[in-house]
């Protein structure tokens, strides 16, 4: 929206999930829907900003009024995002795959008989929050990371956190149906504190989360 509390302001969100080939037909992936890094990236332009969504293969729509830039690999989405910059606010929800395989093979990995299954050495992916988060000129003002756990979610957000550099982590604990479903129940975690936010659909998780970021640029 022209006028809104965000126009004039440049938002980068990552999305998806990450797709990392073994050969020309297989790949490592994960369960990531997309659907709350769509939902911020709709929200962020329904505030007025600008939004550059860098997105992994998903099969939501892309939000209308958002540029989006389609990648598959951790690589190719670390290029993307930085080719983005500029940005005011960077907001890293994608589910990046944290190793890939180490070589992809040309041809199709093939089975025969008496032949052993192949051994999948991996390679760790660069960390794009990480990234985004290090001091320098083209930090974002704004940069939000989200931490997935299973157990300890709060503890592991906070170290998280400090660990990347972000200024704010949204935790949730994806032991439950959040990975792929329509809702989201988040801590917000920030240098001033913790704050636990009720079971949300992930579009009014995005809105939150909206809001309070056009009141960080208000
Ligand atoms: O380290 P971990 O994957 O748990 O951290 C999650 C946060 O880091 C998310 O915001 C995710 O988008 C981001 N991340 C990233 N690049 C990676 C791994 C995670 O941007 N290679």
């Amino acid at each position: 929206l022209a006028g809104g509390p965000l126009s004039g302001r440049h938002a980068l969100v990552t999305s998806g999930p990450t797709w990392e080939p073994i050969d020309p037909v297989r790949f490592l992936a994960n369960r990531s829907s997309g659907r709350q890094g769509h939902a911020i990236a709709a929200a962020l332009a329904d505030r007025g900003a600008r939004v550059t969504l860098v997105s992994g293969p998903v099969s939501v729509p892309p939000p209308s009024g958002v540029t989006v830039t389609r990648v598959e690999t951790a690589r190719e989405m670390l290029a993307a995002c930085t080719a983005a910059l500029p940005a005011d606010i960077a907001i890293c929800a994608a589910a990046v795959a944290d190793w890939r395989p180490a070589e992809t093979a040309t041809l199709k990995l093939k089975k025969g008989a008496g032949t052993p299954p192949p051994a999948l050495a991996l390679a760790e992916n660069p960390d794009i929050l990480a990234t985004l988060s290090a001091p320098g000129p083209l930090r974002p003002a704004l940069v939000v990371g989200f931490a997935a756990e299973t157990n300890d979610v709060v503890a592991h957000g906070e170290a998280k956190r400090r660990s990347k550099g972000c200024d704010w982590i949204v935790a949730n604990d994806v032991s439950g149906d959040v990975m792929g479903g329509a809702e989201n129940e988040v801590h917000l975690i920030t240098e001033e504190g913790v704050e636990h936010w009720p079971r949300l659909p992930k579009e009014a998780v995005a809105a939150r989360l909206a809001d309070r970021i056009a009141a960080v640029f208000a």
